[in-house]
C-alpha cells in the first residue's frame, strides 16, 4: 500500500520511521507539491487544496488531530477537491483525552480557587483574602460530549463539582448533568459558573460563544476555550468582560494564530492565553491508531472516526 504523509512543522523523517515500523509493508512518503504520483492513504493535517488533486485512488484520509474543520474548509471553499472515494478518518482521544483533562481542570481549579485574583493581587504586592466560591453552586458546564468532552466531564465530576453536559444527541454520564439539542441549550446554560467548550467548528457551532450566550450564564462566569477561535465572537468576550458578566476566559485558540502582536487579548489582565497547546498530537500514539485502522480498511473491515461530512464533524 502507498501512503502519502504530510505535516507542516513536524518532524517528517520521525513520523516516517514509526509509520515504517508499525506498517512494515507500505510504501511511505513525505508528499510535495508537484507530486500527483498515485496512493493508497493520505495521513494529513492541515494539507493544501492541490494535495487532492487528481486523487480518485484514495481510499482514506487520516486526518492527524480530532478536529477536521480545516479539512473540510477546503471542501467548503472548493466543492469536489475532497476524493470522493476517500473516507475521512480523524483521531480519537490517542492521548488527547487526559492532555484535554488536565488543563481545563486547571483552569477550572484556578478560578475556583481564585488563583487568578491572587495572581492579579500579587502584581500590586497586595495581601487580601478572599471568601472562596462555594463548590456546591460552582457549576462547570461543558459544550461538546464527544471523545474530550465526556472525559473533561467526567474528571471534573470526580471533583465533586457539579457539572453539566450539551451535546446534539442524547448522552448519560455518571454524575453528570446531560442536556441535548437545541431546544435545551439554555437550560443548559442556566446559571453555569465556567463554560467549557469542546464542541467540533461546524456551520452549526460557529460563534456559539457571544453575548446571547454569555447571558444565561452566572454573573461573573468564567469561559475557557479548547476547542476552535471560530466559535468565539471576540468583541462579544471584551464586551462581557467589561460589563463583569464574564469574570476571566482561558483561551486556547483563536481565530488568527499565532495570536498577532497587537491583538486586544494580549492586553487584558483577565484573559488567560495558550498557544493552542491544551491537546496536542501524540505521534507514537497517532502512529499506532492510524496504522491500525489502515490495516483494517485493507482489511475490508469498518473503522471507527469516520467523519460524516454533512454533519461537519
Ligand atoms: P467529537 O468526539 O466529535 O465530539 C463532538 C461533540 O460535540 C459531540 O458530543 C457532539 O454531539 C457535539 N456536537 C457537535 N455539534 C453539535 C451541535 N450542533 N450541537 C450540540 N452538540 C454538538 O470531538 P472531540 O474529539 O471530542 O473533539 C472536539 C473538538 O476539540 C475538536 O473538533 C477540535 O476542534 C477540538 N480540539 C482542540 C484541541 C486543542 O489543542 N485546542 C485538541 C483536540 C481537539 P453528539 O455526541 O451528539 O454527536
Ligand atoms: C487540535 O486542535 C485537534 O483538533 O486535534
Amino acid at each position: 500500500m502507498r501512503i502519502l504523509f504530510y505535516m507542516p512543522h513536524s518532524d517528517a523523517g520521525a513520523w516516517l520511521h514509526d509509520f515504517a515500523r508499525a506498517l512494515p509493508d507500505a510504501a511511505l512518503r513525505e508528499w510535495q507539491p508537484g507530486d500527483h504520483a498515485p496512493a493508497d492513504f493520505a495521513v494529513v493535517w492541515r494539507p493544501p487544496r492541490e494535495m487532492f488533486a487528481g486523487r480518485d485512488d484514495l481510499r482514506a484520509v487520516f486526518n492527524l488531530g480530532a478536529g477536521v474543520d480545516a479539512i473540510l474548509a477546503l471542501e467548503h471553499a472548493h466543492p469536489g477537491t475532497l476524493p470522493r472515494s476517500a473516507q475521512i478518518v480523524r483521531l480519537e482521544d490517542s492521548g488527547m483525552a487526559p492532555q484535554m483533562a488536565e488543563y481545563v481542570t486547571h483552569a477550572v481549579l484556578r478560578y475556583m480557587r481564585r488563583f487568578d485574583e491572587y495572581e492579579r493581587q500579587q502584581a500590586e504586592r497586595s495581601w487580601k483574602e478572599l471568601d472562596p466560591h462555594p463548590r456546591a453552586t460552582f457549576t462547570v458546564g461543558v459544550l461538546g460530549l464527544g471523545v474530550l468532552g465526556a472525559h473533561v466531564a467526567k474528571t471534573l465530576a470526580s471533583f465533586g463539582l457539579p457539572v453539566r453536559g450539551y451535546s446534539r444527541s442524547a448522552k448519560q454520564i455518571d454524575g453528570v448533568s446531560t442536556y441535548a439539542g437545541d431546544a435545551h441549550f439554555d437550560a443548559f446554560l442556566d446559571g453555569v459558573k465556567v463554560l467549557v467548550n469542546l464542541l467540533p467548528h461546524t456551520l452549526d457551532t460557529r460563534n456559539v460563544l457571544n453575548t446571547r450566550t454569555f447571558a444565561k450564564l452566572a454573573h461573573g462566569a468564567y469561559l475557557i476555550n479548547v476547542a476552535r477561535g471560530g466559535h468565539l465572537v471576540e468583541q462579544d468576550l471584551l464586551d462581557a468582560l467589561a460589563r463583569g458578566q464574564l469574570a476571566g476566559a482561558t483561551l486556547d485558540v483563536f481565530r488568527e494564530e499565532p495570536l498577532p502582536p497587537d491583538h486586544p487579548f494580549w492586553q487584558e489582565p483577565r484573559i488567560t492565553i495558550t498557544p493552542h497547546i491544551s491537546a496536542v498530537t501524540l505521534r507514537e500514539d497517532s502512529v499506532v491508531q492510524v496504522a491500525r485502522k489502515i490495516e483494517a480498511v485493507m482489511r475490508g473491515e469498518t473503522v471507527t472516526g469516520v467523519v460524516d461530512l454533512a454533519r461537519g464533524y
